[in-house]
């Protein structure tokens, strides 16, 4: 009896059955916490959207803060909120306009372009972006938070930058995504170093694009300039970039240029 337990077919269906039985589990186990594991994504996105605008309240149901933010689809190029014709083809082509993905746009042809300048070496740039909008009680806009992503020295770098209702001065940034030297680009995320944007301007007094990140550091004073991080001025370089690059015509840029004309 024992030596035919010890039989290669047996130990081979022994094997075979483990294999299954274990397969099936993982595979279980992996289809029933997508749902979980999408949850925390979005709840992710919101705490990051938050703390960039500077109001994340630590402990506050993250839904419960986010109610107080309004998410609009932009259209970049036109420089205003996308129309409903416009949002009909986003899901046409298979995306939920209320909870855009524009990730997954940037890589779909008919929903981006293949960037010829490309300063924050993105390649492609989706057509629409979201834009997170925190209004006062008479409506006006008080922040407004917008998703922006460029190349550091490893990795793609994605946050979110917030300004203040002026549509010029920063609230905040911040990154949820990258894969910098922690120590060196890492320190991107450093609260003390995030806390140095806050309070800088956009533009210069001619108008134009000016917020910088300098290496060996801002002159004081200066509202345009944030000292670049020391022993990581690739990562500073790809920061300064793909800030003037979402603020920029080819960003955000005249979309902010039509709020600021409006008054917010
Ligand atoms: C292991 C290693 C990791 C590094 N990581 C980074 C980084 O994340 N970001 C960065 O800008 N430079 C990084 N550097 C340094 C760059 O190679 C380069 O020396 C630096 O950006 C120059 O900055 P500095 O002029 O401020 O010294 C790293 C270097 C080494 C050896």
């Amino acid at each position: 009896m024992s030596a035919n337990n010890d039989s290669i077919q047996k130990t081979l269906l022994v094997a075979i059955l483990l294999c299954l039985v274990c397969s099936v589990i993982v595979a279980g186990a992996a289809v029933s916490l997508k749902p979980l594991q999408q949850a925390n994504k979005v709840a992710d996105r919101k705490q990051n959207i938050l703390a960039a605008a500077g109001i994340l309240q630590p402990g506050v149901d993250i839904d419960e803060q986010f109610k107080q933010v309004t998410t609009r689809i932009v259209n970049l190029e036109a420089g205003r909120y996308a129309t409903e014709a416009e949002l009909a083809e986003i899901k046409e082509a298979g995306l939920d306009p209320k909870n855009y993905d524009q990730s997954k746009a940037s890589k779909m042809p008919e929903l981006s372009e293949k960037l010829q300048d490309d300063p924050a070496s993105i390649k492609r740039q989706a057509d629409y972006a979201p834009v997170y909008i925190l209004e006062n009680s008479a409506g006006e806009i008080e922040k407004i938070i917008m998703p922006v992503h460029g190349y550091g020295l490893w990795s793609t770098l994605y946050g979110f930058l917030a300004l203040k209702g002026d549509m010029e001065t920063i609230a905040g940034l911040g990154f949820y995504q990258h894969a910098e030297t922690p120590g060196l680009g890492g320190e991107v995320d450093n609260p003390k170093w995030k806390s140095l944007w806050v309070g800088k301007k956009l533009h210069d007094e001619d108008g134009d694009v000016a917020i910088s990140v300098v290496k060996g550091g801002a002159e004081p004073g200066n509202p345009n300039q944030v000292d670049g991080l020391s022993g990581a001025t690739l990562t500073s370089r790809g920061v300064d970039s793909l800030v003037k690059f979402w603020v920029g015509e080819s960003g955000f840029g005249k979309f902010l240029t039509k709020l600021k004309e409006q008054g917010a």
